[in-house]
């Protein structure tokens, strides 16, 4: 049987700058998402990549007095890189500036004009070049952009419009039709005031501005880079190219973004896609911010983190870690350092170093480094009293987990596994494997420390798709195969480890940071 797909997109960033945390935010979300869905046995297709033309990326290469092509193509190597820093396994990183992208693009507007959805007019308003976002009288103040702040150009030039207000109707009725289309629902609700107050068409084209892809028949005139932009989409996985591929992947199940682009995504991107009688994406999660002293993170405000910094100070791990844990996946969050230091120290090194560690260094010291027999007492520690013993312990976590998982709450998701962390240390702390010994009560020490290992691997395979290197390295020292496992189901269940099987070379992973 094929296995069901399940495609994810990050947004595409914009070539004009190098990124920050705030923007690996939403890829490490996507990538631990998709490696959650890999686990799961979905056949996944993560594409993340980079918004290349427009007014911006063309001013930002000029003043470099470099070409934009060769422009973007070095910024490409430094977004790639952090894809590599951050442990990223997207399936495709997708450049505007491909020629594949520009036929799709290409097909994809001959259908909206056929459809009689493009007319040619005049526009006069406003534009802000740093957002690339057209602006009525309403939206300027004082002459500056409502979003950056920055002063915007007074525009007037023919121009091409898409029928936007058609659709108005069609997409209320979508709205209604699927309610877990823009989530989370306070989203929802903001797209749909947002339509209810009427759409007016969409100016699509720029005139003068050759960094772009040109509109058939209309010498001089280029898409506006936001609709391009948002068809990378579908031209990503073979819109134009490849049917096969596109077939097998669209319609898109989780579009990610932050909430600052939601009008682009949740209005205008379904209705071109209507428009263009392509199906609509199933789901489209607007989050929040990450931000300083409650501010977003932002260039323009210059309160930047520099990623590349944190992974090579912290290690991916553990900044993954903190992002998912620390900041409730739709809400806004503040980032520090000092916030990740100790959740890197409580949480990482303490809980779960102790657990793992211990657990292992216990099997190597008493046991000569092989898993000892769970016995009949493969639940040893259960006491009639305490809610559960490990076993059960360990299911009802991954069923919590799988719940978590599946509806984007990546800190609930966490917060139950460290639950079982905790369980699982006090487990070992009342049953004091070091006393048995002394003991010699070995049937029971065994039974104990299988316990313990046991429910530290399944600790690990839920962890995985977050801390996907420090996970592979600490199986790795149980003896078991460090890649990722592809039927997460199977490897939760419990007996997983061999009695008699050897475990590798013993060493803390996360250490304590000072
Ligand atoms: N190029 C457009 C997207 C086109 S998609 C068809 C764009 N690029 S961007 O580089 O400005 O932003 C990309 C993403 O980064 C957006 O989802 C934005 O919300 C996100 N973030 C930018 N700053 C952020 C924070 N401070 N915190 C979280 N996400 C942030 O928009």
């Amino acid at each position: 049987m094929s296995k069901s797909t399940f495609y994810i997109t990050t947004p595409i960033y914009y070539a004009n700058s190098v990124p920050h945390i705030g923007n690996a935010y939403t890829t490490i979300v996507a990538d631990v998402m998709s490696r959650y869905k890999r686990a799961m046995g979905y056949d996944v297709m993560f594409l993340t990549g980079m918004d290349e033309h427009g007014q911006k990326v063309q001013s930002a290469a000029a003043e470099k007095g470099v070409s934009p092509q060769q422009y973007v193509d070095e910024m490409a190597q430094v977004w790639k890189r952090l894809l590599l820093e951050f442990d990223i396994k997207n399936d495709v990183f997708m450049r505007t500036t491909e020629p594949r992208h520009k036929k799709g693009v290409l097909k994809f507007l001959e259908r909206m004009m056929a459809k009689g959805d493009v007319y040619k007019g005049e526009y006069e308003g406003w534009y802000c070049k740093f957002e690339e976002n057209f602006l009525t009288d309403l939206q300027v103040q004082d002459g500056k952009c409502p979003d950056c702040g920055r002063p915007v150009d007074r525009c007037r030039e023919p121009a091409f419009f898409f029928a936007l207000s058609k659709y108005q109707e069609p997409l209320l009725e979508h709205y209604d039709a699927h309610p877990e289309f823009i989530r989370p629902d306070f989203r929802m609700n903001e797209a749909r005031r947002f339509v209810e107050q009427g759409l007016r068409d969409l100016c699509i084209s720029r005139a003068k501005l050759e960094w772009g892809i040109e509109i058939p028949g209309a010498k001089g005139y280029t898409i506006y880079v936001w609709i391009e932009a948002l068809m990378n989409y579908l031209t990503g996985i073979g819109f134009g190219t490849d049917d096969e591929l596109f077939e097998r992947y669209w319609p898109c199940d989780l579009h990610l973004l932050g909430k600052d682009i939601l009008k682009f995504h949740c209005i205008y991107w379904p209705a071109m896609l209507m428009s263009a009688e392509v199906p609509l994406p199933k789901s489209l999660y607007n989050h929040g911010w990450l931000c300083v002293s409650d501010r977003k993170m932002s260039k323009s405000v210059g309160n930047v983190v520099d990623p590349f910094y944190l992974a090579s100070e912290f290690g991916p791990d553990a900044v993954r870690y903190f992002l998912m844990r620390d900041i409730q996946f739709g809400q806004d969050g503040n980032f520090t350092e000092d916030n990740l230091v100790r959740r890197y120290n409580s949480d990482l090194a303490n809980d779960l170093s102790n657990l793992i560690h211990r657990s292992l260094s216990m099997c190597k010291k008493y046991f000569d480094g092989r898993i000892p027999s769970g016995g009949a007492g493969s639940d040893a520690g259960s006491d009639a009293d305490s809610d559960g013993a490990m076993p059960q312990k360990c299911a009802s976590t991954f069923r919590a987990y799988c719940r978590a998982m599946d509806d984007l709450d990546f800190r609930g998701a966490l917060v139950t596994v460290w639950s079982l962390i905790s369980s699982a240390n006090v487990f070992i702390d009342r049953e004091s494997p070091w006393a048995l010994y002394k003991q010699g009560e070995v049937e029971k020490l065994g039974a104990v420390l299988y316990s313990a290992l046991e429910t530290g691997r399944i600790i690990l395979q839920m962890l995985q798709p977050f801390v996907p290197s420090a996970a592979s390295k600490m199986l790795s020292q149980f003896g078991l195969p460090a890649q990722p496992a592809d039927e997460l189901h199977q490897q939760a269940r419990w007996g997983g480890l061999l009695a008699g099987s050897r475990i590798a070379l013993v060493s803390p992973v996360f250490v304590k940071r000072k």
